[in-house]
């Protein structure tokens, strides 16, 4: 089938190229000439593994990149919006590129379109598209509108792409469910079928409800600490109740990244303007917000204070396998130590630190020599693999805060390492 992808950010560009890999001939447009230069190249302006091999394998042949978005919009029948829904202040998603997109197919559409939101939007979206396309049309053109959300995960994409827990398509007519099913094909998932606005909220209350048990684990963490148990025991022996599940229930210094901080806050606002709040998930924010502080206090104790203290911080992406930082609770921390007068070092595989006042090391040893403490914040497969016993010989003091639990607490302590985990 041919597919139109507008966007082509993180979503767009993940979703063009599983499309292209699924035998579809796609099309990616967008306003940005470089982004669109640098895709013709071959080049993926971020970091998602297996994606890059991907687009050169494709490229030319399957997938071609385009600022032209009349011809892009006149030469197919299927489109799908993938562009940024960014957070107003208020913490509502804000639907201006959305709009823009709506209102430019319904401008350039010269026969029939199904028109689908792959940006996580808010409840009542797919609506709001029909009427700027409705009010842009020069002629009465048919077209649906479709709500198919995506739930790839940052360095995962790839592999959620191909194996989806599910397929999620919210649609108002018959001919729109056709369309979609005949893009999908044969799917080895389940297949919801349902309307917009449910399959919108479907989005928003997974992600949130992924937030509510990795917030839940986190204070428990904390209860654990007091009572001197081990969460990732609790967490194992609750989660393997299959109405429960183990995934996350990884209690750490809290979520991050561009989708949940981002996708709660948009999910309470519409509860607040309906009336109905969702307390339960405020509290949840509120959790998150204050496990780094819970982290750091912890260390503070363990250090006597921060007073000419230097901090190694491992890890700057908001989780393992990508580069993105956004919303990371390394950040937090960081900007902590700083305003406490503390000297701080940072390593990443990946990220670099844009903020000043860091000293950005290019190796972990680099990083920890001469440290008073290592703050480990992502759980990078290579900082699982660090020798601590001889690395903590080259720190002031032996001391580890494992921000994500991933640490060999008992190898570490045998090593000589004054090791704090979070529930540990
Ligand atoms: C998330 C959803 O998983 C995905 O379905 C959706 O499409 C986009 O949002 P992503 O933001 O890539 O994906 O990250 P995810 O792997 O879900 O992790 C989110 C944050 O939670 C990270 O900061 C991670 O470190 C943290 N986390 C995750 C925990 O603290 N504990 C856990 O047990 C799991």
């Amino acid at each position: 089938m041919k597919v139109l992808v507008v966007g082509t950010g993180y979503v767009g560009a993940t979703t063009a190229l599983i499309f292209a890999e699924q035998g579809h001939q796609v099309t990616g447009v967008d306003v940005d000439e470089k982004k669109i230069a640098s895709l013709r190249a071959g080049k993926l302006h971020f970091y998602e593994e297996g994606l890059e091999e991907l687009l050169v394998k494709h490229l030319q042949q399957q997938l071609i990149f385009t600022t032209d978005m009349e011809k892009a919009v006149q030469e197919n029948e299927m489109i799908y919006i993938c562009v940024g829904t960014p957070q107003k202040e208020d913490g509502s998603a804000n639907l201006a590129y959305v709009e823009q997109v709506a209102r430019a197919i319904g401008q350039y559409m010269n026969g029939y379109k199904t028109v689908v939101t792959k940006s996580t939007v808010p409840v009542g979206t797919a609506e709001k598209v029909t009427n700027w396309i409705a009010k842009a049309q020069t002629k009465p053109y048919e077209y649906d509108v479709v709500s198919n959300p995506e739930f790839l995960r940052e360095g995962s994409a790839l592999y959620d792409a191909l194996h989806p827990d599910r397929i999620v398509v919210g649609a108002s007519t018959e001919r729109a469910f056709q369309k979609m099913r005949v893009l999908f094909g044969e799917v080895n998932c389940p297949y919801v079928e349902t309307e917009p606005k449910a399959s919108e909220l479907i989005k928003y209350a997974a992600n949130s409800f992924l937030a509510l048990k990795i917030s839940y684990i986190n204070e428990l963490a904390r209860l654990c600490d007091s009572l001197h148990i081990n969460v990732k025991d609790v967490a194992n022996g609750m989660g393997l109740d299959k109405r429960i599940g183990t995934s996350f229930l990884g209690a750490g210094i809290g979520y991050g990244g561009s989708c949940f901080p981002k996708d709660v806050n948009a999910l309470l606002n519409t509860a607040a303007q309906s009336s109905r709040p969702l307390t339960i998930l405020a509290k949840a924010v509120q959790v998150n917000e204050s496990q780094t502080l819970y982290a750091l206090e912890k260390m503070e104790a363990a250090l006597g204070g921060w007073k000419e203290k230097t901090i190694a911080v491992l890890g700057l992406a908001f989780k393992a396998d990508t580069d993105d930082m956004r919303e990371s609770p390394s950040l937090k921390m960081i900007h902590y130590l700083l305003q406490q007068g503390v000297t701080v070092k940072v390593h990443d595989p990946v990220a670099k630190y844009t903020g000043g006042g860091v000293l950005q090391c290019a190796s972990v040893a680099e990083a920890i020599q001469g440290a008073d403490a290592v703050f480990l914040c992502t759980d990078w497969a290579e900082y699982k693999q660090l020798d601590w016993g001889s690395l903590s010989k080259e720190m002031n003091q032996p001391i580890v805060l494992d921000g994500r639990n991933c640490l060999d607490a008992k190898q570490l302590r045998e090593a000589g390492v004054q090791y704090y985990g979070l529930g540990v």
